[in-house]
């Protein structure tokens, strides 16, 4: 297929596109910010800009991933976001409906699933969060445009009949979080993948299998999350002493842990439970809780990208260009 991919430059982009080639795709990259797979630059938010993407002829399928988020939020207004993540989304399921294209994949994200109680965690027990979690109140305005994005796939597939995965996904940044600074990132990555992260490259197979199935599959949002080795059941211990229940079904993990300086979680206040799309897609993140120990154990290097210098390449070009605004060079 022809796959017009949106942020393409983007880290999920840079892992997506050569493993969309991989399976013998064609794959035309639109992004705002220039990348080695972006062939048009530009932004979604214009309608021009999206139709020039189309321009090639022949595009059978889009993904579109490319967004402004969370940490987008301390540098760009609240129009940006709406401009970007809503009309930006209208602009592509528009002309791929006008376009003829067979299936839509969007990217999405588990945080519109985060409401401030949530965030708070002042419940005795985890939040368990799947595809019928709600209702939905996002904290903040990159859930709430990805939120109403979901809707108008949806919409879109209930009026014109496209073929649509929103593949709600949970994080896979390779740099520190921008609020937690302990336990240190390669710790807090390793911990979240018991519940609320995966890799890059589970996130892009995830939007592959999307791909393959959307026909078939007409419309479904998908929690895209490594499998959290916990049983809903225990939802109330983990939020009481996660560590306990770690020790439990991983018997070396403390002492693995402490070998490296970490620290296993205390108290986990929220899971990611991605197994509906394992049903319905076929996904199963590779990289697991698990898979980190056995590379602990084997001494073998980490199974997760982790860049605490990466910076997102839309939030580069505005620091270049603010620094040529103040003449630093
Ligand atoms: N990184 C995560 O942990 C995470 C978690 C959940 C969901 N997501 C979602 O995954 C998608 C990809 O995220 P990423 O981690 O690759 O982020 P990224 O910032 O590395 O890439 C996003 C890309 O989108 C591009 N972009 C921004 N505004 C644009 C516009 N107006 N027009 C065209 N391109 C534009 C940027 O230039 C960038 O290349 C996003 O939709 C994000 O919301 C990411």
């Amino acid at each position: 297929m022809r796959i017009l991919l949106t942020g393409s430059s983007g880290w999920l982009g840079r892992y997506l596109a050569p493993m969309l080639r991989r399976q013998g795709h064609e794959v035309v990259g639109l992004d705002v910010t220039p990348g080695d797979d972006t062939q048009v630059t530009g932004s979604v938010a214009d309608l021009a800009t999206v139709e020039r993407a189309f321009s090639v002829g022949g595009i059978d399928a889009v993904v579109h991933a490319a967004a402004l988020h969370k940490p987008d939020i301390a540098r760009h207004p609240t129009q940006a976001f709406i401009d970007v993540n809503v009309t930006g989304t209208l602009n592509l399921l528009r002309t791929a409906v006008s376009a003829g294209v067979s299936r839509f994949v969007f990217t999405s994200t588990t945080s519109l699933m985060i409401s401030q109680a949530i965030r708070d965690e002042a419940s005795s027990a985890a939040a368990w969060l799947d595809e019928a979690s709600g209702p939905l109140a996002p904290r903040n305005i990159y859930g709430v445009t990805k939120l109403a994005a979901e809707g108008l796939c949806r919409i879109f597939h209930l009026e014109h009949g496209l073929p649509c995965i929103v593949l709600r996904t949970s994080r896979f940044f390779p740099e520190d979080d921008d609020t937690l600074t302990e336990p240190s990132g390669e710790n807090l990555k390793a911990n979240e993948l018991l519940h609320r992260r995966l890799t890059v490259e589970d996130a892009a197979c995830a939007h592959v299998l999307a791909l393959d199935q959307a026909p078939a599959v007409g419309f479904e949002v998908l929690v895209i999350s490594a499998p959290p080795p916990f049983a809903r059941a225990e939802a109330g211990a983990i939020k009481h002493d996660a560590k306990a229940v770690i020790r439990r079904l991983f018997p070396d993990a403390e002492a693995l842990f402490s070998a490296r300086g970490w620290e296993l979680p205390k108290r986990i206040g929220r899971v990611y439970d991605p197994s509906r799309a394992e049903r319905v897609i076929g996904f199963r993140a590779e990289t697991d809780f698990a898979v980190v120990l056995d590379a602990l154990r084997a001494g073998q290097p980490l199974p997760f990208a982790h860049d605490p210098t990466y910076v997102s390449p839309l939030e580069r070009r505005r620091a270049t260009s603010v620094e040529r605004d103040v003449g630093v060079t």
